[in-house]
């Protein structure tokens, strides 16, 4: 007989105390974990046992509020298709996965991995199949008839080699501002009339600090400003020149990265002074309550106004980052099988229940983005991801720096330190020139 699931995990807090913060955990997760491999068990206090066949690791960053709904609401799924199996959840929170990925390199390091673990399509996956840390999936594809399930753009990100590294869970953009409708009115500002481009977004935002919002623009930790900052590469270069970027095939000395970088620096004049110190959720969470007017955020954040029960269209709207319309900035999460995973089978079911079109509708209504399957029904969504999916199938994709899509994760870090040393000194010129450094250590050296 078939027992019914547990759920069981011990999640680490999540941070609203910055970057410092942030690395403190991401340390103490570490040493957690050495210390539980020397003491021959897994994950911190998971409970893992790889002698019963009935259990799943999960590692994933969707530890606290809108993030962990979406995984609860898989975990659901899951749960009715396979009620045999505990569901261990090792999320650990913060950072956009880089508390996370910390964690996790330090298990796989010591050859303890999780049965599964998150990783973003695109590059970020690329740096784990060169590491041979993931098993091919391309007979499990095969298996199960996924092959043609999921859109083409989207495959070619999970694979190298012509294998398949990764089953999707949904599809992410990464380029909409996130905006309090009643704080734009205030001051004058029809919400509903999406500013051109960057500078006339920039005039808006002067009107709003002159109506009395000290801090129009919401912004947070390293990665949000990464966000912010990739937002203006692709709105000033456009989204063929952005995607050369990462092929080479644009110089990262062109004039288009040295308006992007000033867009930047004038976009910062209208931040809240905290922003070194805040997550994702606590920058959104002032559009929400109205003190501030914007915050340009993954769709992730559609999550966040739900559960705060604003209604779209209403209370808040969206819009493409100004000069970014017509382009889609694309970041997909994706599960892997690890090299040496403890409970295979278990792992191949929560891959089955992730690519099942039950899976993915249970998960992308919980978290805002869309699902990553191609036999999506746009009227069985709200609003919001209605334009998410509207957007995908019409506009031109690019892959996201700040979510693991464009560069390796040395690439990408370079990148993010540069910038957010820019947001401290102002140097315009340090920080294209550390681009540039940034671009022939990882590209080509
Ligand atoms: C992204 C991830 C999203 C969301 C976000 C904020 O990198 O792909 O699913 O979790 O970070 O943490």
């Amino acid at each position: 007989m078939l027992r019914g699931t547990r759920i069981v995990g011990e999640t680490i807090a999540p941070s609203n105390g910055g970057t410092m913060h942030s690395r403190i955990l991401a340390a103490v997760a570490a040493i957690a974990t050495a210390a539980l491999v020397l003491t021959g068990c897994s994950a911190a206090g998971s409970g893992s046992d790889p002698n019963n066949p009935n259990q799943l690791e999960a590692f994933t960053w969707w530890a606290a509020g809108s993030e962990k709904a979406g995984l609860d609401a898989l975990v659901g799924v899951f749960s009715e298709q396979y009620p045999g199996i505990e569901f261990i959840n090792a999320s650990v929170a913060g950072g956009a996965g880089s508390n996370a990925k910390a964690a996790l390199a330090s298990r796989l390091e010591a050859d303890n991995p999780p049965d599964t673990f998150q990783a973003h399509a695109g590059a970020e996956l690329t740096d784990y199949i060169e590491a041979g840390q993931l098993q091919d999936l391309s007979s499990f594809y095969k298996d199960a008839g996924l092959t043609d399930v999921f859109p083409e753009s989207l495959i070619d990100r999970l694979t190298v080699d012509g294998k398949i590294y990764s089953v999707p869970s949904n599809i992410h953009r990464a380029n909409v501002v996130w905006v309090n409708t009643a704080v734009l009115q205030a001051a004058g500002i029809d919400p509903t009339v999406a500013p051109a481009n960057l500078d006339a977004w920039i005039a808006d935002l002067q009107k709003l600090r002159d109506s009395g919002v000290e801090s129009p623009l919401a912004l947070g930790t390293d990665w949000t400003q990464l966000q912010l900052f990739e937002n203006c590469l692709i709105a000033d270069l456009g989204a063929s020149a952005y995607s050369g970027l990462w092929d080479g095939t644009t110089g990262w000395d062109i004039r288009g990265v040295q308006t992007a970088v000033a867009h930047y620096g004038q976009l910062l004049d209208f931040v809240n002074p905290d922003y070194g110190g805040l997550e994702w959720d606590a920058a959104n969470q002032r559009v929400i309550d109205g003190t501030a007017g914007y915050n340009v955020m993954g769709d992730w954040a559609e999550a966040a106004f739900e559960q705060a029960g604003l209604t779209y269209g209403q209370e808040y709207t969206t819009f493409p980052t100004p000069g970014t319309d017509g382009v889609f900035d694309f970041l997909a999460d994706s599960f892997t099988l690890p090299v040496g995973a403890p409970h295979e089978q278990a792992a191949k079911d929560w891959l089955t229940t992730i690519s099942s079109a039950e899976g993915q509708k249970a998960f992308n209504l919980a978290k805002g983005s869309i699902p990553s399957r191609t036999d999506t029904v746009a009227s069985d969504y709200p609003a919001y991801q209605q334009t998410a999916i509207a957007s995908f199938a019409e506009d031109t994709v690019v892959s996201s720096l700040a979510h693991g899509a464009a560069a390796s994760a040395g690439w990408s870090g370079a990148i993010s330190t540069a910038v957010a040393k820019f947001g401290v000194d102002r140097k315009a010129e340090a920080l294209t020139r550390e681009l540039l450094r940034a671009y022939a250590d990882f590209q080509i050296g």
